[in-house]
């Protein structure tokens, strides 16, 4: 890659203002000053920016704590979306959710601008785990467990099978594999209860960082990318 074209990615300068940088010798590149905006280096080298070190990062990975109030989409005219609660420096990346929460359900959402593994996570082919916490308007009786967990009719579509750990007479902690829309709501309205709060609380074996507050988010670790197949 040019060596412009990863100082300005690396820390959100423009071209032009990478080009001066390096041109003043104030990048180098495995401990080498590189005063050639065009010299093709490699993105993993260790590169050093007005003497501090400067990562590359082809995609981005955020783990959102999705506040309600927000949509899960890049942008709409009338309502806030989830992009609006990222800091200012994020909008050069084309970051985008990698699935949906309704606008009242809080917790996971996974931004990042990796197409290809956030298509892998969303293929209903590939079953990613997503578990809720939801808590009802009535008492969830045995019943009603095993007949969610055995797959309800959501309106033409028949869910596959789910777990559910109840948690207090109308509190659960529900895992499905698929997402369809207003997935977890139609299957308690299947056998006469409603969903009042909902909040993902795992999503494809990650957990929601408890400590991160409402509308708070952060960079998924190298291991968390791993687990769930991206690449930083
Ligand atoms: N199921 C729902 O009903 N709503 C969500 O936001 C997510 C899953």
């Amino acid at each position: 890659m040019r060596l412009d074209k990863l100082v300005s990615d690396a820390i959100g300068v423009t071209r032009k203002d990478s080009k001066n940088l390096i041109k003043k010798g104030l990048v180098s590149v495995n401990g080498e000053i590189i005063k050639d905006a065009g010299a093709n280096v490699s993105e993993d080298c260790s590169l050093l920016i007005e003497g501090k070190k400067a990562e590359y990062k082809r995609f981005i990975y955020l783990m959102m704590n999705k506040p309600q109030g927000y949509i899960s989409s890049t942008d709409d005219k009338r309502q806030k979306t989830v992009l609006d609660l990222l800091d200012e420096s994020f909008s050069r990346y084309d970051l985008f959710p990698a699935g949906r929460l309704d606008i009242d359900t809080e917790g996971f959402l996974l931004l990042t601008n990796d197409g290809q593994t956030a298509h892998t996570l969303l293929s209903p082919a590939k079953k990613v785990g997503k578990e809720y916490f939801a808590r009802l308007e009535h008492i969830l009786t045995k019943e009603d467990i095993t007949a969610i967990e055995g797959g309800v009719d959501i309106g033409g579509y028949v869910t596959k099978p789910a777990k559910i750990v109840q948690k207090s007479d109308n509190e659960c902690v529900i895992t499905i594999v698929e997402g369809k829309f207003h997935q977890v709501k139609k299957m308690f309205e299947c056998v006469g209860n409603k969903v009042v709060y909902l909040k993902r609380i795992s999503f494809a074996s990650l957990p929601l960082d408890p400590s991160l507050g409402l509308g708070e988010y952060r960079f998924l670790t190298k291991e968390e990318v791993d687990i769930i197949g991206g690449s930083l």
